[in-house]
């Protein structure tokens, strides 16, 4: 499998990648975030244009798994990391999150951070395996919070599903 950067002709299926990858979160009574639209082609192409739309492509340079990174209060934040269930639990995952840490490293970035959901197997859990912390709220900047609140703001504000902070790397607690 090969990890590169997305192009514009890829949008359609990185749609329809976060479109599949979010059915997970029905299972677990989140229809709510299964049914969020995916990134809009405005978004992707924003990402795709600073460099930070990278995708995972089949034998056929079909993306299979994508992972969207920018630069956010001097970290590198992944703002999104998705793998296709026909290809899942196959480390796609964990091989873009290694690229977003080239790609921090290219940009002069100290470490990665996201936000995810505390409790869901499949986020911060999966997140700690791979080396990312909880960051302490006196951790977060003022770009992350910032972005913690338009995420809220977006619907993923549940009292009965909190979210966290987290990172890895240089600025991890
Ligand atoms: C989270 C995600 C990107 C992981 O990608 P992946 O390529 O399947 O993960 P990897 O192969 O690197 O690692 C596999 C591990 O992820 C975790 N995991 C993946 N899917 C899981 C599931 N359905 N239930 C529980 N744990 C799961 C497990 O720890 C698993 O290890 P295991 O197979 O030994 O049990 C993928 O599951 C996904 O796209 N999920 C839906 C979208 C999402 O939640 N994105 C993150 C938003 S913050």
């Amino acid at each position: 499998m090969t990890i590169r950067a997305a192009r514009t002709a890829d949008i359609p299926a990185i749609q329809g990648i976060e479109l599949a990858a979010g059915e997970a979160f029905r299972s677990i009574g989140l229809a709510d975030i299964a049914d969020d639209d995916p990134p809009s082609a405005a978004e992707l192409t924003a990402h795709i244009r600073n460099g930070g739309a990278l995708v995972a492509v089949d034998g056929t340079d079909t993306p299979v798994a994508y992972l969207l990174v920018e630069a956010l209060g001097g970290r590198a934040h992944i703002e999104q990391v998705s793998v296709h269930p026909s290809h899942a639990r196959r480390g796609l995952g964990a091989r873009l999150i290694e690229v977003a840490d080239a790609w921090a490293d290219a940009h002069g970035l100290a470490g990665l951070t996201l936000t995810t959901f505390a409790d869901v197997p499949w986020n911060a859990p999966y997140y700690a395996r791979l080396g990312f912390a909880v960051l302490p709220d006196d951790a977060v900047d003022a770009a992350l919070r910032e972005r913690v609140r338009e995420e809220e703001a977006h619907g993923l504000g549940l009292a009965e599903w909190p979210r966290v902070v987290m990172a890895r790397g240089a600025s991890a607690p």
